[in-house]
């Protein structure tokens, strides 16, 4: 596992918002903007407020409250939208031309693939120069909202090989609710041809009904030999309670890479022999309210040994 939750504020998204905010400081931005489910913006807002820029965030109104939080307590200056996370994109760039504000939007900044390649660097330092020389090529497995997450991973990979210093490119495999799966429809009618949908996952960082990166998105798993794979919201929740066994707490969209790995070995994708990386993209207390939906609630009792002993009686 590699867990992305624990980056600074506490998703993969850090990884884009760190370049994105060094390069608005090289041009002299005034203003950075962006379309966020939550991470991205939580991302922006985090870097932005370490190194003094301004920063405004839109994000759809249905978002975790935590994620709310976050965009609020590091002093962006926030804007909910009552839409989705589409029409909150497509605000932001119309907005950031008529305003002059330089723009962040994933799929459509190229800094944010830029940033997020970084976790095929290290990848590859932390696995793949350990693997043995005889060894069956890596597997990926990372969930896809936008696409830009598993294309900048592919960039990084590609770059690697370039250079001669990856051996085996590894195969990525990118996993979608079926509730909101725009870019493995695409994989799967075996073109590049991707088809808004309406998207309503639980996985709220990846619901998605126009992926902006989903062409890439879709190469990163044809030209690396992997595949996508779809699963269910009650399959991702379930998840949440499964891959927090490992000592990782993930968020929906985390939950659902894990279980896409689920499924890959139990339809016979992959083996268990072969070396696998899930990537976990973000952390749990994101979303708590999906992560008590994965779990029994905890019992109270009275804070007297009578009452414990009682208790543990009762739950042998
Ligand atoms: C936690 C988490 N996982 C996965 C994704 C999907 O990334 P992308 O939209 O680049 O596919 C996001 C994007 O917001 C995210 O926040």
């Amino acid at each position: 596992m590699k867990d992305e939750g624990r980056n600074p504020t506490g998703s993969f998204k850090d990884r884009a918002s760190s370049v994105v905010v060094a390069r608005a400081r090289e041009i002299g931005a005034e203003i950075v903007v962006t379309a966020s489910t939550g991470n991205a913006g939580a991302a922006l807002a985090g870097m932005s407020a370490a190194i003094g820029q301004k920063a405004i965030i839109f994000a759809p109104k249905t978002a975790p409250q935590a994620k709310i939080a976050q965009l609020l307590v590091y002093g962006a200056k926030v804007i909910l939208v009552d839409g989705n996370y589409d029409s909150a994109f497509d605000l932001t760039i119309e907005a950031a031309n008529e305003f002059g504000w330089y723009c962040r939007n994933t799929g459509y900044n190229p800094f944010t693939a830029e940033g997020k390649k970084t976790a095929a660097l290290e990848i590859w330092e932390q696995i793949c120069l350990n693997l043995p020389n005889d060894s069956r090529p890596l597997n990926v497995f990372v969930s896809v909202g936008d696409g830009n997450i598993i294309s900048g991973i592919h960039k990084g990979f590609k770059d690697l090989l370039a250079l001669g210093w990856l051996k085996t490119m590894p195969r990525i495999f990118g996993i979608q609710s079926d509730k909101s799966a725009a870019v493995a429809n695409a994989y799967f009618a075996g073109n590049e041809t991707i088809i808004p949908i309406s998207a309503r996952t639980i996985a709220d960082s990846i619901s998605v009904d126009l992926p902006r990166d989903g062409v890439r998105a879709v190469r990163a798993a044809v030209e690396t030999s992997g595949a996508y794979i779809t699963v269910s919201d009650e399959e991702i929740i379930a998840g949440i309670a499964e891959i927090g066994k490992y000592g990782i707490f993930a968020e929906p969209a985390g939950s659902t890479a894990f279980v896409g790995l689920k499924k890959a070995l139990a339809t016979k994708v992959i083996t268990a022999e072969d070396p696998v990386v899930v990537i976990n993209t973000g952390n749990g207390l994101k979303d708590v309210r999906a992560a008590m939906m994965s779990v029994h609630e905890a019992p109270v009792i009275e804070p007297t040994m009578a009452s414990l002993k009682k208790f543990l009686e009762k739950n042998k």
